[in-house]
């Protein structure tokens, strides 16, 4: 029997030991391990069997690193069946988090015990996937359809006692011990004769589904999904359930799942998973970096980005200090949070008390001295450079040694903000995303000076507070919003060469952009990317650039909050429409610069748009801006909402294959010049050799 699982008899009850760190995944020698203890137990004294994990976690599901390789035996059906068939009643134990394959594998026991602060969920979903050992046929059998279609289409986990209510948990165990407490219940189970229950054997209640029922959620799900189609497939695995035979059912799920694995989406979404995690680990710091403990956090500025800020670490319970330049200011900012809070708790999110609870954690002053005791400050005040300088002067001053001394900047130099300090290696950048308590990505930004502590800490601190970071070098816009300027600048271009905005926009949203970059400028203002471009001295004179947003905005139309833009906006539901004017504009100014306007097809637009982001993203990775190209796709599915299903613009270039960019980069230059459209020396290096971003990636990763 394999090592990482083991069998043993305790008393009347057979306990089967998962012991594949770090999160039990079902890999090979797991499934063959669970198989192999079924089979002693059904040939020994045991009257039942507990199947129990050691360490952090139940089961968290398949190996994914397994996925796209030759299928190996025994595969999870057979080891589900096994459980199933059992003679004897099988119980699974479960703490940490059962998800996946590793919930399944409960749902095919005979009784499920956990403990409360567990957790259980089929995620799969967010891996393009469904879950493909019977978990769309078991779930609705005892949650019911509608309850299952929540589960199975959110990926969202549910907690012990949540899954209880539902019928998903028969037991929550109490006591210190999880196994001992297991073994208690299974012995319960055989003094009172519990038959072998088996969900397969329920009849699935269909009688509260209004007819057409699976069709609206076919459409409902469609409208979210942004270009994935394993919600639609999860529909039609749980109408299977309603319909058809247990074993059909499980027929239909596991080839609908066996689609989804070939599929690009899943293939970009599983790149994601590994990215993320990746991209929290920083090559040159040695493991075992010490950190510097963070129990209390001063935020200077309460605008839009401080407030949000101070909630991520309320959030986590971390104690925060507000600094503002005087009450009125403080009050706005305090009073924003609370807003912030109450939709939180009106959409019953947040119970009120705990909303509170989090309030009481935000304190604020106007006194700089009231953070001496702090163990990191974050600067969010107005981007402007001198400004920042004279707080990271004051902060030298006031703060205690050892405090992380961070800034949101968006643009400014990191380097120069640690210089106005004496302790430049406490110095880092820390770049949120607006709405901040909403947005996943942390850019991590590190200065020359930055100390391994410190980026260790911040890592560590950015992960607490539940965001994903990445790590970036000092550049102007650091990795994300450096390449935005490409993708900005032709989308507007586009307009003169003969698109419409809404055309723009809607070409880049069925590709599952959640907004457009013309009514994503006319969320963000046009005066703010105006006043921006201003302060820029190294634009090319080119009268074509930004000439549609520089114009809008000289006309006082700066978008949503002036009612119009590229767009007009209902006043009433803020819904946008397309507005002649601006069209019948777009052609003038096209007629008076001489561009002649033509169709230009989708495939063009894309092409236009996407590709100067993936070539300065080349450009980052060979300067060492950024440290593997999968950082970057993480930057713009958590920063910039990038669709998921395509895996972010540097997979999506080896999706199309960075050849055919090359060539097509190329073409453009040829058209319309070298200033905007200079192939990365990389891109070509890469397009040269036929490899993909994901080969450097791995190149650099095994020579390390
Ligand atoms: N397969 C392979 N590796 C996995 C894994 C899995 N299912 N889940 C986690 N890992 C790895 C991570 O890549 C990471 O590796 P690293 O240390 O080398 O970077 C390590 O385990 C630890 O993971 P986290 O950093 O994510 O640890 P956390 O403690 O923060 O989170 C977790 C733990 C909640 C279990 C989280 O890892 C998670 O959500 N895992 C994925 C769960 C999942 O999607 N399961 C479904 C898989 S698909 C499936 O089961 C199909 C089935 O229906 C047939
Ligand atoms: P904001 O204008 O909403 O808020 C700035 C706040 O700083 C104001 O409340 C102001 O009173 C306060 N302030 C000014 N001087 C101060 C001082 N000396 N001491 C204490 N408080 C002071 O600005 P916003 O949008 O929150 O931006 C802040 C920073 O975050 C900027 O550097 C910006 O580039 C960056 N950022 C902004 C994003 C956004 O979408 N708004 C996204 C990511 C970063």
């Amino acid at each position: 029997m394999s090592e990482v699982v083991s069998y043993k008899l305790k008393g009347n009850i057979g306990v089967i030991s998962v012991n594949n760190p770090p999160v039990n995944a079902l890999a090979q020698v797991v499934r063959e391990g669970i198989l192999n203890s079924l089979r002693l137990s059904q040939q020994d004294g045991s009257e039942a069997v507990v199947l129990h994990c050691e360490g952090r976690t139940f089961i968290a599901g398949a190996d994914i690193t397994e996925f796209g390789k030759p299928p190996k035996e025994p595969g999870l059906p057979e080891v589900l069946s096994a459980i199933e068939e059992s003679t004897k009643p099988v119980v699974a134990a479960i703490h940490g988090t059962a998800l996946g394959g590793g919930f399944e594998v409960a749902l095919a026991c005979h009784y499920r015990c956990a403990i409360g602060s567990a957790k259980v969920g089929l995620p799969e979903v967010k891996l393009g996937l469904l879950p493909g050992a019977g978990g769309t046929q078991r779930v609705p059998r005892v949650a019911g359809v509608k309850a299952a279609l929540d589960m199975i289409t959110s990926g969202n986990p549910v907690s012990a006692s949540k899954a209880n209510s539902m019928g998903l948990i028969d037991e929550i165990l109490v006591g210190d011990d999880l196994l001992d407490a297991a073994i208690a219940y299974a012995k319960g189970l055989v003094e009172s004769g519990a038959p072998l229950k088996r969900i397969r054997d329920i009849d699935l209640n269909t009688e509260d589904l209004e007819a057409g029922f699976f069709e609206s959620a076919r459409k409902k799900l469609s409208r979210r999904a942004r270009g994935q189609i394993a919600q639609d497939r999860i529909v039609s695995c749980i109408e299977a359930a309603a319909t058809l035979p247990m074993d059909e059912g499980l027929q239909r799920e596991r080839e609908l799942f066996q689609e989804l694995l070939t599929s690009p989406e899943s293939a970009a979404m599983r790149h994601i998973f590994f990215a993320e995690r990746q991209a929290a680990k920083i090559n040159d710091l040695p493991k075992n970096t010490a950190l510097r403990p963070i129990d209390k956090v001063a935020i200077i500025g309460g605008g839009t980005m401080g407030g949000g800020i101070a909630m991520c670490f309320a959030n986590v319970g971390i104690p925060v200090v507000l600094v503002e330049v005087d009450a009125d200011a403080l009050g706005r900012g305090l009073g924003i949070v609370r807003k912030n809070y109450n939709i939180t708790v009106q959409k019953g999110k947040l119970p009120e008390d705990q909303m509170e609870q989090r309030i009481g954690l935000i304190t604020g002053t106007t006194n700089y001295d009231d953070i001496a005791d702090v163990d990191m400050v974050i600067e969010a005040v107005f981007e402007s450079l001198d400004l920042k300088k004279q707080i990271f002067g004051k902060l030298d001053a006031v703060c205690k040694p050892g405090a992380i001394l961070a800034t949101n900047t968006s643009y400014q130099d990191v380097d120069i903000i640690a210089e106005s300090t004496a302790r430049p290696q406490d110095v880092v950048g820390m770049h949120f995303f607006s709405p901040a308590n909403v947005m996943k990505l942390l850019e991590v930004v590190r200065g020359e000076k930055t100390s391994d502590d410190v980026l260790a800490t911040v890592m560590q601190i950015g992960k607490k507070i539940k965001k994903v970071c990445a790590l970036s070098r000092v550049c102007y816009g650091f990795i994300g919003n450096r390449m935005l300027g490409g993708y900005g600048r032709e989308a507007q271009m586009l307009l003169l060469d003969g698109c419409t905005p809404s055309q723009v926009d809607a070409a880049l949203e069925r590709f599952g952009m959640a907004m457009g970059p013309l009514a994503m400028g006319d969320l963000a203002g046009l005066d703010v990317g105006y006043k921006a471009r201003q302060a820029l001295t190294n634009l090319p004179d080119d009268p074509r650039l930004y000439r549609m947003g520089t114009l809008l905005a000289e006309m006082g139309r700066y978008g949503q909050k002036t009612g119009s833009g590229y767009y007009k906006y209902d006043p009433e539901t803020r819904r946008r429409m397309s507005d002649p004017e601006v069209e019948e504009l777009i052609e003038e100014e096209a007629s008076k610069l001489g561009v002649e306007r033509r169709a230009v097809s989708d495939e063009e637009i894309l092409e236009r748009c996407f590709y100067p982001l993936i070539n300065e993203g080349a450009k980052i990775l060979e300067e060492g801006i950024a440290q593997r190209a999968s950082d970057i796709d993480v930057v713009y599915i958590y920063g910039y909402a990038f669709p998921a299903a395509k895996g972010g613009p540097m997979h999506y270039a080896d999706a199309v294959g960075v050849k055919n960019v090359y060539d097509k980069i190329c073409e453009f230059r040829d058209s319309y010049g070298e200033d905007y459209w200079s192939p990365a020396p990389l891109l070509k290096q890469l397009a040269e050799e036929g490899k993909s971003f994901a080969q450097w990636d791995k190149e650099r990763s095994d020579a390390q």
